[in-house]
């Protein structure tokens, strides 16, 4: 069987070359591709063999794993290349601030996975390689999509490399100035809506339809394709022995979808002897997935979202039966963290020197309050998943180092204005001596 889009609910199957985001029954497609058959056969091997590739699409951390993505033309590809990112000991293995990771968590082994360190500095440009390629191949006349600020910053830089008109919709005044900043330099037509961004999403679905544009949000089967890397280079880094759990932050539930994919494959092949458990973390505010996974998902809820992590502000997500599945198959959890505990735990992964925007934090937040409750033993083995870069979001950061004083958060750290002599400068330092 050469690959295919099928549907999880009906399983009716469409060619790829179809422009399709959904079956005709409405559920979202994935894309299946026979692994047993493939030539040269999945192993360990085959992937570490490519580890010291660097040069173009072959030294990217998502195109390594090319056997287990849609099949496309070497020459439709667009790589930067992506992926590759550091995975950190946080644990007792760690040193330092990252040791107190740990520690903050209760976890004696916690490996973070740093997404931020990709090109555009989110793991959004793990699904936009794979997507935009896709549309290269397609012929696409433009492209678009709905964004928190992460996406349509991948999305504007790797439409600019492929030379693709871009259109991105996003909430007006409701995304960090980062990623605003980077969605204009990139060059899209930024579409400011005045609402919210499940306003803007089902708005982009409708465009796109009307106007013949290509969407590459992550109801696009192809950018779940790509984002499933995170977990395969994961797995080579643990050297392909699979944690207990994976924990990540949850919004618009692409990103959970795509790992629980990812994992299930990576098994189907023998890549990995047991599944992980996956805990989806969302913020009290914005927590929708969390509501119906507390009912048994009997019941499906949308919220109006509020929360400083701007990334996951998300009332309606649109991978939510994708993200059931993978929660479901992995025996897995969702939780919740409120904004006071998410920027706590930020500034604990900042103060490491690795540090993550607010919405990232969200692992760490929540593998600490799983670990508290119980859920995760503070001896299982735990992987978590960074999402974006500290500099995406630097007035949230900077807003709360201003709060230092008796009152201000746990971690806070105002800087010290001296006057311009070395007695001056002696006098402030001394005291941290
Ligand atoms: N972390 C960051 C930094 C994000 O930007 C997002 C989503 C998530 C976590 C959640 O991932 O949506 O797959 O559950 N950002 C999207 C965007 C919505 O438009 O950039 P998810």
């Amino acid at each position: 069987m050469t690959a295919r889009f099928v549907c999880g609910e009906c399983s009716r199957t469409f060619p790829l070359t179809e422009i399709r985001y959904r079956c005709v029954c409405g559920a979202p497609l994935e894309i299946a591709r026979a692994t047993v058959s493939i030539e040269p056969p999945i192993t360990r091997a085959l992937f570490d063999a490519r580890l010291g590739d660097r040069v173009g699409a072959a030294g990217s951390g998502v195109w390594r794993f090319r056997e287990l993505l849609p099949p496309l033309a070497p020459e439709h590809i667009v790589s930067k290349p992506e992926g590759n990112t550091n995975l950190y000991a946080a644990g007792a293995a760690g040193t330092g601030g990252l040791r107190r990771i740990g520690e903050y968590a209760g976890l004696a082994t916690f490996d973070l996975k740093h997404e931020g360190e990709n090109p555009t500095g989110s793991f959004k440009d793990r699904g936009m390689t794979v997507g935009v390629s896709q549309a290269v191949a397609l012929g696409a006349q433009a492209v678009a999509c709905a964004s928190t600020g992460n996406t349509s910053a991948s999305l504007a830089s790797y439409a600019a490399q492929a030379g693709i008109p871009c259109f991105v919709f996003v909430p007006a005044g409701k995304i960090a100035s980062g990623k605003l900043a980077q969605t204009l330099a990139y060059g899209a037509v930024t579409v400011q809506i005045q609402d919210d961004f499940d306003a803007a999403m089902r708005l982009v679905q409708d465009a796109c339809v009307q106007l013949g544009i290509y969407l590459v949000n992550s109801v696009n089967p192809f950018r779940i394709e790509g984002q499933k890397t995170i977990a395969f280079e994961l797995l080579q880094q643990l050297a392909w022995e699979a944690p207990d759990w994976i924990v990540l932050p949850a919004g618009n539930l692409g990103n959970t979808s795509a790992l629980g994919k990812a994992l299930q494959e990576a098994r189907a092949c023998g890549l990995i002897a047991q599944l992980p458990q996956v805990a989806a973390v969302q913020a009290a505010g914005a927590a929708p997935f969390y509501r119906s996974y507390a009912t048994g998902f009997t019941e499906r809820f949308t919220v109006i979202a509020d929360t400083v992590a701007t990334a996951i502000k998300i009332g309606d997500p649109v991978s939510y039966e994708r993200a059931r599945a993978v929660i479901r198959a992995t025996a897995g959890v969702v939780t919740t963290v409120d904004d006071a505990a998410l920027l706590e735990a930020k500034a604990v992964i900042d103060r490491a020197g690795i540090g993550c925007e607010p919405a990232s934090a969200a692992t760490l937040a929540g593998a600490r309050r799983l670990v508290a409750a119980g859920i995760i033993p503070p001896d299982a083995r735990v992987a978590g998943i960074l999402t974006g870069h500290l500099l995406k979001d630097s007035e949230t950061t900077a807003a709360y180092h201003a709060r230092a004083g008796v009152a201000g958060p746990l971690y806070a750290n105002r800087p010290l204005v001296v006057d311009a002599t070395l007695p001056a400068v002696c006098a402030a330092l001394e005291p941290y001596l």
